[in-house]
């Protein structure tokens, strides 16, 4: 087994970047494959709280090549800052440690504008999205408007293409009521980035060839969630891109039959920031306690997220969706404490019981949870080093979930620190 694909079966913020880290330690290369700075990945490493929302995860490992795929939206002035602040921090960042590919698209001072603007202009519709400008960026991109890294260090084609593509996104941005956008400062600004990203651009897909070839360790980082994905998700209250695990194909120019094993990353109680259905949110006390003690705030706009009890509907439709085959638990820390957990077993639909998520918002937006309660526990197990240890109440809550989902658990994480993690099992050691 070489080549491992990571990605949320939630609504996003499952921990994937702790468990990306985590399990960097025995890779050589970790790819992100889809999104762009809307991703926020938080990583604790001896008390101190890194965020990333483009630089994959196993930044910190020595050994380990990271690696921006074609599927990934990149805003070149969160990029460039990401790498600086780690360079101030001491670290290699030349480009042989970080690639990025040529063929991924440029999230442009339009696309934020116009992404703010719908989100303010909305109303009682808001998305809640990021405004990072990832929607209108992925839009350019399939209408064939978009522009690649590659083209920033081709002055005259950005120049001309640029110039009639501000035009037409003017007219737009009038009608929304907004600001111009003025070409000589964006197209100034670009080519300054072009100039300092052209070391790292590369072809992406014949680096992971050769590195599958020479069976390497490859780690595909996930962002957002499967309950986020563009065609799978709870749309349209969605990302703009495919988050499930067949993207790390497409988003990195790897064939299919090359990925061994999909992992999927549960969080031990559900969350969402931004707008959209959420059957198992907690109205009352109980979801407070959950984001204080999970920190349970936006790494990318600081927004509360809300909270509510383990959707396993929702999990097991993940599973379906990614092949997954390896499960991580997450945040069970978090529900130390409670008299009593609580597990989404089912919905109730028009007085009828159903065991999967409709297509539409408008039926989701009606179902009521079936929950299979479980005893709490109080013990704090954030300091715990083997599974043994664990209160009995807490082997059962995560016996229950197996049990339902029929997928072993590889790593139970239990707190926000690299060390806060039981490895039952190493996926790159089977
Ligand atoms: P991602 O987007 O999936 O990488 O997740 P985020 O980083 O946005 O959110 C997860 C949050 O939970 C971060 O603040 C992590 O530091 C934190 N975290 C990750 N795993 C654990 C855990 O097991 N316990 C606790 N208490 N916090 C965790
Ligand atoms: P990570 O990788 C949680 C949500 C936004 C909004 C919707 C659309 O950290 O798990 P967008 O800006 O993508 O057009 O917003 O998607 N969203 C996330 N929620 N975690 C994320 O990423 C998210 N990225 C986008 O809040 O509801
Ligand atoms: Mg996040």
């Amino acid at each position: 087994m070489s080549t491992l694909v990571i990605v949320g079966t939630q609504w996003g913020d499952e921990g994937k970047g702790k468990i990306v880290d985590v399990l960097t330690k025995k890779a050589d290369y970790v790819v992100r494959f889809q999104g762009g700075a809307n991703a926020g990945h938080t990583l604790v490493i001896n008390q101190k709280k890194y965020i990333f929302h483009l630089i994959p995860s196993g930044i910190f490992w020595p050994q380990t090549v990271c690696i921006i795929g074609n599927g990934v939206v990149v805003d070149p002035e969160v990029l460039i800052e990401e790498i600086e602040k780690l360079k101030n921090e001491g670290l290699n960042i030349n480009p042989d440690k970080l690639m990025i590919s040529e063929r991924a698209h440029v999230i442009m001072p339009y696309h934020k504008a116009l992404d703010l603007a719908r989100e303010k202009k909305a109303k009682h519709h808001k998305l809640g999205t990021t405004c990072r400008g990832i929607g209108p960026c992925y839009e350019d991109k399939a209408a064939r408007k978009g522009f690649r890294l590659i083209d920033l260090i081709y002055p005259n084609f950005f120049k001309e293409k640029l110039k009639s593509i501000i035009e037409e996104k003017n007219v737009i941005l009038k009608y929304l009521g907004e600001k111009p956008i003025e070409f000589k400062e964006v197209y100034e600004r670009y080519i300054k980035y072009g100039e300092y990203l052209k070391p790292y651009l590369t072809d992406v897909s014949q680096i992971l060839w050769g590195a599958k070839k020479e069976n390497k360790n490859i780690l595909f980082e996930g962002a957002q969630g499967t309950f986020l994905d563009l065609d799978h998700g709870t749309y349209p209250y969605v990302t703009s891109s495919n988050t499930l695990a067949g993207n790390a194909c497409c988003g990195t120019g790897l064939g299919p039959l090359d990925v061994d094993l999909v992992m999927g990353i549960i969080k031990a109680y559900t969350t969402r920031v931004g707008s959209g259905p959420f059957p198992t949110e907690i109205k009352n006390h109980i979801e407070e306690y959950l984001r204080t003690k999970g920190n349970e705030y936006g790494s990318t706009t600081g927004r509360p997220r809300r909270c509510g009890w383990l959707d396993l509907i929702l999990v097991k439709t993940a599973i379906r969706l990614n092949s997954i085959k390896a499960l991580a638990l997450t945040k069970l820390d978090v529900l130390s404490g409670l008299e009593k957990v609580k597990i989404c077993i089912g919905y109730e639909y028009k007085g009828k019981k159903i065991d999967y998520l409709p297509s539409s918002v408008l039926e989701i937006n009606n179902l009521k949870p079936i929950y299979q309660e479980l005893p709490g526990w109080k013990k704090d197990i954030k300091n715990i080093k083997n599974f043994e240890e664990l209160p009995n109440e807490t082997k059962l809550y995560i016996k229950t979930i197996e049990e339902y989902l029929g997928i072993p658990f590889y790593l139970i994480s239990i707190g926000p620190e690299r060390e806060n993690c039981l490895i039952l099992k190493n996926p790159f050691e089977s």
